[in-house]
């Protein structure tokens, strides 16, 4: 306490963690206001066991968490010029998709979400504000985003349409089911004796295709692609029909890449002359937040040079 109080020179921040009973206290609260109110940060206690045997809130929030929290802080801080993407507004999309068959049910796919979350924070550090429309992952929110949880395609384009036009860059890592049960049975689909059964599906609404459809000049737009096959052809076809601006594309069979792993290996392409002619660039295996960070910078950069042309 003596030492932030000494502290004038930049940002402070708090951690508070002590007895669920001395946090709720009135006089703690009260003072943990006077803070935020002279501008401190206040990372906020978990919930749980707590030393002394009670339970509650008043755990010290978890190091990684406080650890991006001053990040978070240091960067905000730093000189406009030293952040690309301060000022703007990026909606990420992260996950898989939930599409229910019955009230137990549901048919989905391998995304993590690992991809998109890095994405997120990522464009945090960058500066941005972002908005995180994300399925359902094991993933902790993270600290400074805007998470907005969906669970089926339908809620997913929902969120993202009712966002879209208050965003400078889109981002669509979800691995968003293509296809929804007709029908969602109000009770268990019993067995009833059957060996078989059939399922009718039918197609969900195409998220980036209606974004890549209403985007503004100003508004810049990234897809992702998973390949199994024919990556590169795939993948111009994508960027052209969804009308984006950049695709980053990965082979699901290429080692290092695709669902919940920690790295990526991507092919970007970008609109070229022609439409059947995108730049490609091939980059490396890389850490999914070392690749998010250079997909972020990439669409900065491209936006900065649309500006002076
Ligand atoms: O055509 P495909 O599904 O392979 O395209 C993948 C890209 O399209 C990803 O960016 C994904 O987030 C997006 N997508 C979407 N809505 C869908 C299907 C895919 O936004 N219904």
């Amino acid at each position: 306490t003596s030492t932030i109080l000494a502290y004038d020179k930049g940002p402070k921040i708090l951690c508070p963690a002590m007895n669920v009973h001395m946090y709720e206290n009135a006089v703690t609260q009260r003072n943990l206001n006077t803070c935020r109110e002279l501008g401190w940060t206040i990372v906020e206690p978990e919930s749980g066991m707590l030393a002394c045997g009670d339970a509650g809130k008043g755990r010290m929030e978890e190091p990684a968490r406080i650890e991006t929290a001053v990040e978070a802080l240091l960067l905000a801080n730093r000189p406009d010029g030293e952040l690309p993407l301060k000022g703007l507004a990026v909606l990420v999309t992260a996950g898989p998709t939930q599409e229910p068959l019955d009230p137990v049910r549901f048919l989905t796919n391998h995304s993590t979400g690992k991809m998109g979350y890095a994405l997120a924070e990522q464009a945090r550090d960058l500066g941005a504000q972002v908005t995180l429309v994300s399925g359902p992952v094991a993933l902790d929110a993270p600290y400074g985003v805007d998470v907005v949880d969906v669970t089926t395609a339908r809620d997913m384009f929902d969120a993202v349409t009712n966002r879209f036009s208050d965003t400078d860059i889109t981002v669509m890592a979800a691995a968003v089911g293509d296809f929804r049960p007709v029908e969602q049975a109000r009770d268990k689909i019993k067995k009833n004796g059957r060996s078989s059964i059939e399922l009718e599906l039918t197609s969900n609404p195409d998220i980036l295709a209606w974004a890549g459809e209403h985007k503004r000049p100003d508004q810049t737009l990234c897809g992702f692609a998973m390949e199994t096959r024919d990556l590169e052809t795939n993948a111009a076809k994508k960027l052209a029909s969804k009308h984006c601006d950049m695709l980053a594309a990965n082979n699901l069979r290429t080692p290092g890449a695709g669902f919940a792993t920690d790295t990526n290996v991507v092919t970007v392409l970008t609109p070229g002359e022609t439409a059947d002619k995108p730049n490609i660039e091939r980059w490396s295996k890389m850490g999914k937040d070392a690749l998010a960070k250079r997909i972020l910078v990439k669409l900065a950069a491209m936006r900065a040079d649309g500006e002076r042309h």
